[in-house]
């Protein structure tokens, strides 16, 4: 990397509707023990009154205020979310509006559930290339909204949140080794349509199906194989300061778990909270960490992977030296 970077603040919102396996099995022909056994997932958070941009601002204002700094100390916003409420503006921009940023540079990245590890990354870019100092990543998912809730393979999986994190030019060098990859989804395993409307010379451009749409056993298979590369190509990079902890996408507790059987590392050095939050896509890399650094599971001086994947097919990694 070319700047040094330190992260100095993290927050999050999720809404406070839960739904359980159990409420799931009055709508769907399915059952807590089928959900839990394949995925890990027990609940998830869905909206009611909250849109993707809502959460997005509530979860920056967490973390810019666990940062002390103020809104006016920003210099960036990149934004990530595969649920944005509209096609633009940016969710960036809205939360430049909704924390009152005057003179910020403001846009979202998009690269699946990748998003937030594609985010840091160009964020401390940009901040190299613009000469700034402080910037702020966010991202927001409001996976709810575009399930098929008549699919019981896919809305199962998923639900609804936000996270943030501040970070700032450091004389330490605390966020490294970022590794970006993709290859490409030829099967069309995992999309979500964009909704379509016909133009006066169409005949029928409409796209009403906008729900996610996914292989599983494609996606599980990829999803193992990237994340163990993304883990051992990190491990290397990271060798004179060797990872103690690692905070994968969490997609499903199963992925996860086959990752740590084959890895050098413990179990126990992998975070897991899909089975409170089930998948926020971009989001639940930032939620993971927030609630893994309230709970005192991540320490100053801890050096963790945060590693992602989605649809692309993207996947990703970058190291943080814990350093608050
Ligand atoms: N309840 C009960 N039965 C179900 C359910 C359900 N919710 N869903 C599927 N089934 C049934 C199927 O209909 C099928 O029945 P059949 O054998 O009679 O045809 C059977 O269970 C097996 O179905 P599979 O789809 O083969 O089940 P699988 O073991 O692959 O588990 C799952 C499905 C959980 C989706 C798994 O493939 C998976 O986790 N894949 C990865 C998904 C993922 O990680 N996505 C993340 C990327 S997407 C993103 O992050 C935005």
């Amino acid at each position: 990397m070319s700047i040094n970077v330190k992260l100095i603040g993290i927050g999050s919102y999720v809404p406070s509707k839960v739904v359980t396996n159990k409420m799931l099995e009055g709508i769907l022909d399915t059952t807590d023990e089928w959900i839990t056994k394949r995925t890990g997932i027990k609940e998830r958070r869905v909206v009611t009154d909250e849109t993707t941009r809502s959460m997005a601002i509530s979860a920056s204002k967490d973390a810019i205020n666990h940062a002390k700094v103020d809104a006016k100390d920003i210099d960036l916003i990149v934004g990530c979310t595969v649920t944005g409420d509209m096609a633009t503006p940016s969710v960036a921009s809205y939360v430049q509006r909704g924390l009152g940023c005057e003179n910020v540079a403001a846009m979202d990245v998009g690269a699946g559930c990748t998003g937030f590890v594609y985010a840091l990354t160009t964020a401390i870019a940009m901040l190299d290339t613009l000469n700034k100092d402080t910037a702020l990543v966010v991202a927001s998912e409001n996976l709810s909204t575009r399930a098929d809730w008549s699919d019981r393979g896919t809305c199962i999986l998923f639900g609804d949140g936000a996270g943030a994190v501040v970070i700032k030019r450091s004389d330490e060098n605390c966020i490294s080794n970022p590794v970006l990859h993709a290859i490409p989804d030829t099967d069309d395993v995992l999309y979500i349509p964009n909704a379509r409307l016909n133009h006066p010379w169409s005949d029928n451009l409409a796209e009403d199906d906008c729900a996610i749409r996914m292989e599983g056993k494609k996606v599980f298979a990829f999803a193992v194989d990237v994340v163990e590369k993304t883990l051992n190509e990190l491990s290397e990079l990271s060798k004179d300061k060797p990872i103690t902890k690692i905070i994968p996408h969490q997609a499903n507790s199963r992925i996860i778990r086959f990752v740590a059987q084959s890895s050098s590392y413990d179990k126990d050095q992998f975070f897991v909270n899909v089975d409170k939050f089930a998948n926020t896509s971009s989001a639940s890399i930032p939620l993971a960490m927030h609630q893994a650094y309230r709970e005192n599971w991540l320490k100053k001086g801890d050096v963790v992977a945060l590693i992602g994947f989605g649809a692309g097919l993207s996947y990703g990694g970058i190291t943080v030296e814990w350093s608050i």
